[in-house]
């Protein structure tokens, strides 16, 4: 049943069917990080907030926020406006954003007692916020394109659990995972409960589909990307919601720096894998089959360029990805804070113009 207030028949779901492997006229898009600060609508907002957290925090704003690229580019899924963090925030940890410096924690967990008190949190309580963006966001959209719901994986989140904030070589969160490895799995067992929970409580509030992010998954060795990263995710998804509102809610897994690992990643239960750029696609392709769909993965630098490259490099990234069903377009990380909105446009455009022509279209 859908929710008082919101169609219950999609306008554009080129990003459902993509997913789902389905013919679609054109390769849908989105990108990874769309409503953020390259967007002076996006800066506004967020001035008039206050702060990121704030803004986040408040259903009215991050609805706002959320359908803001929407109203400046025909793409083809919103995500949900909120953060990776927002569960460690739920579990007390005591997030805080400074100015230009990225997110902080007050209480790490550094010590057994800390990591024995953690637990995972009701979402219906402690990020009753995030829910009520996703319903406020559902009916905001009245059906134009699906909602994109998502959450770090339990390893990226226990990086930044453990560390304090983020990292270049995360030496204290390795120095737990080498040292004494079964505080890090307690940890990532209460991830794994916390992440199910929330992803099943924003699928009942209306996500259409799910996309974990597995960050910072690449920088594990290749045993412990399996041990560490992959168990949990796969806990994860094997414990999602498959269906919502009579249709299939699909699940996307990310892993950046996971490329030599996609078989295992599509062994996962996952529908899609997000790929970055480092990833070729027609080799991910033949590695894979075709039992899950693709997304990605054009280099966020390539929007540096001049138009005329960006719209060569997307062509090239739909070349790569063929004309078979399952591929959506998408950046291979979150678009940068310095791109020009003009170019998001040019690419947009692009890729529109030219699926449609690979895909038989004219
Ligand atoms: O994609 C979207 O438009 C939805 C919103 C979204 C944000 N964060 C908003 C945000 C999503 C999907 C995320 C996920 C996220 N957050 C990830 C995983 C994806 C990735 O990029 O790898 C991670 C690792 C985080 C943690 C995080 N949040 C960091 C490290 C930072 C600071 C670095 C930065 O880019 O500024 C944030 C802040 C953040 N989250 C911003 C936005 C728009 C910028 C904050 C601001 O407005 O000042």
């Amino acid at each position: 049943m859908t929710a008082p207030g919101v169609p219950a028949r999609l306008e554009n779901d080129t990003l459902l069917r993509a997913l789902a492997r389905e013919a679609t006229p054109y390769t849908p898009l989105w990108l990874m990080r769309q409503a953020g600060r390259y967007l002076p609508e996006y800066n506004a907002t967020r001035a008039r907030a206050g702060d990121f957290l704030t803004l986040a925090k408040t259903p009215a704003l991050a609805t706002e926020v959320t359908l803001q690229p929407l109203d400046r580019f025909p793409l083809d899924a919103a995500i949900l406006f909120s953060d990776i963090l927002t569960i460690p925030d739920a579990m007390g940890l005591g997030l805080a954003f400074a100015a230009g410096e990225g997110p902080r924690f007050a209480h790490p967990l550094r010590d057994e007692a800390a990591v024995a008190r953690l637990a995972a949190p009701d979402p219906s309580r402690e990020l009753r916020y995030v829910l009520d963006a996703v319903r406020e966001i559902r009916r905001a959209l009245g059906g134009r394109v699906p909602l994109i719901g998502f959450s770090g994986s339990p390893y990226t989140l226990a990086c930044y659990m453990v560390e304090g904030s983020g990292s270049s070589d995360w030496q204290t969160l390795k120095t737990m995972l080498y040292a004494r490895p079964d505080l890090l799995q307690r940890i990532l067992s209460v991830n794994a409960q916390a992440v199910t929970d929330y992803l099943n409580a924003q699928i009942e509030a209306g996500a259409q589909a799910v996309m974990i992010f597995d960050t910072w998954g690449g920088t594990l060795s290749h045993a412990g990307y399996e041990t560490f990263s992959l168990v949990y995710t796969r806990k994860v998804i094997g414990a999602l919601r498959k269906q919502a509102e009579g249709r299939q809610v699909p699940c996307i897994l990310f892993t950046k720096g996971g490329g030599q690992w996609l078989e295992a990643m599509a062994a996962s239960g996952a529908d899609a894998l997000g790929l970055d750029w480092t990833t070729d696609p027609r080799d991910a392709r033949r590695r894979v089959g075709a039992g899950v769909a693709l997304q990605g993965n054009l280099d966020p630098m390539t929007l540096m360029a001049p138009p005329a490259v960006v719209r060569a490099q997307a062509r090239q990234v739909l070349d790569a990805f063929g004309p078979a069903p399952g591929h959506v377009f998408n950046l291979g990380h979150g678009i940068s804070q310095f791109t020009a909105p003009d170019t998001v446009a040019e690419l947009v455009d692009e890729v529109r113009t030219y699926s449609t022509k690979l895909r038989g279209g004219r």
